[in-house]
């Protein structure tokens, strides 16, 4: 009988809650040996990055603390485990951070993400996963944006977002690397970021410290439950890939406006004081994608967890998990 060799997957960003989440689906498949790696940075509470990584343990997985930025450190990481399949999940999130931190945008999103294609390019990795973000849309007059859809980029992070859309598409053409960009639209649920909406709303309530609620929520987000865009990336794992360069949204195509998210959420948790800003230069009024390329590509109809249930799986994981916070 011949045992077959299980590919090796790097996942950068692995303490994070997307690339947690991945790999954590990956890990219990069994399908496929993953090494994480990630800088560990306090952009948000470095507990909920420890505590991530502790549910990782398990055979079929290695971490290492590197960042991206360490050229020398990525290149004998790739040179140990020739991987088959990279995903580039690490990176400077957030879109407001842009305007106080720069050069974290450039550092990790534009130099970090250049060193990580050379890489993939020397080592002649199969496939390159990365994210991209909604935020590349910027404001627009038409919806549901599609991938075709003209861009617009208004702050440093969608900036970063997508030069590196437009560096990998050039990249590919001389790799045969398939590069694939995954427009992600608000994922949340279990293990969520603290700095975005609803776990941001639940810490407040829980620490009784003000909530500052941006141009009195009249915002739509085209939220996607975490579950739903980790199947869309296990899915596209396994998928066979021709295209040399493709671009995906990654969203469950029904925007919802932020006051009825925080109604919604007022159901499991107490309120907090809001803080009413002004709206806010780094964000969009509305994000809304269709996602109809992806189910075409994958061949499925793909199910999307239905907003109530993800609210209500998110608050009951946070009531359980909220001494993290503390
Ligand atoms: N969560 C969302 O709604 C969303 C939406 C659109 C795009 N994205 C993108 O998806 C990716 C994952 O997002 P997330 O929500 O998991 O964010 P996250 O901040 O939870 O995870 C990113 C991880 O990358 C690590 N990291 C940052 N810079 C690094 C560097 N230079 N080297 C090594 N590690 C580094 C951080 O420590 C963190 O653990 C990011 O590229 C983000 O921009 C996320």
């Amino acid at each position: 009988m011949v045992i077959k060799k299980k590919k090796k997957i790097l996942i950068t960003g692995v303490a994070g809650f997307i690339g947690f989440s991945l790999a954590k689906k990956i890990i219990e498949s069994n399908n496929y040996n993953v090494i994480g790696i990630d800088n560990l940075n306090s952009y948000y509470i470095k507990k909920l990055k420890y505590k991530r990584l502790t549910l990782l343990k398990h055979k079929n997985f290695k971490f290492y603390k590197i960042d991206l930025i360490e050229k020398s450190k990525l290149f004998n990481l790739f040179k140990k485990h020739k991987f088959d399949i990279v995903f580039n999940l690490a990176a400077q999130a957030g879109v407001r951070y842009s305007f106080k931190d720069p050069k974290s945008y450039t550092n990790s999103n534009i130099i970090g993400f250049i060193n990580l294609i050379e890489m993939i390019k020397n080592f002649k990795i199969d496939k390159f996963f990365f994210a991209s973000s909604s935020s590349v849309y910027g404001d627009q007059k038409t919806y549901p944006k599609k991938e075709s859809s003209e861009i617009n980029p208004i702050n440093l992070y969608s900036l970063s977002k997508a030069s590196n859309e437009q560096f990998a598409n050039s990249v590919s053409k001389t790799t045969n690397t398939k590069m694939i960009g995954l427009r992600f639209f608000t994922i949340y649920g279990p293990w969520g970021r603290p700095d975005m909406m609803i776990i941001k709303y639940l810490i407040s309530a829980y620490k009784g410290v003000g909530f500052p609620l941006f141009n009195n929520g009249n915002h739509f987000r085209d939220f996607t439950y975490i579950d739903d865009a980790i199947n869309i990336c296990i899915s596209l794992l396994n998928k066979k890939i021709i295209k040399k360069f493709d671009i995906f949204n990654i969203c469950s195509s029904k925007p919802i406006l932020i006051t009825k998210i925080l109604k919604d959420i007022n159901k499991y948790s107490k309120k907090p004081l809001i803080k009413k800003k002004r709206r806010d230069r780094a964000d969009v009024y509305k994000t809304y994608g269709d996602n109809k390329k992806i189910k075409n590509f994958l061949k499925k109809d793909i199910k999307f967890t239905s907003y109530y249930l993800g609210v209500k799986n998110t608050c009951n994981w946070f009531l359980e998990n909220k001494k993290i916070f503390d």
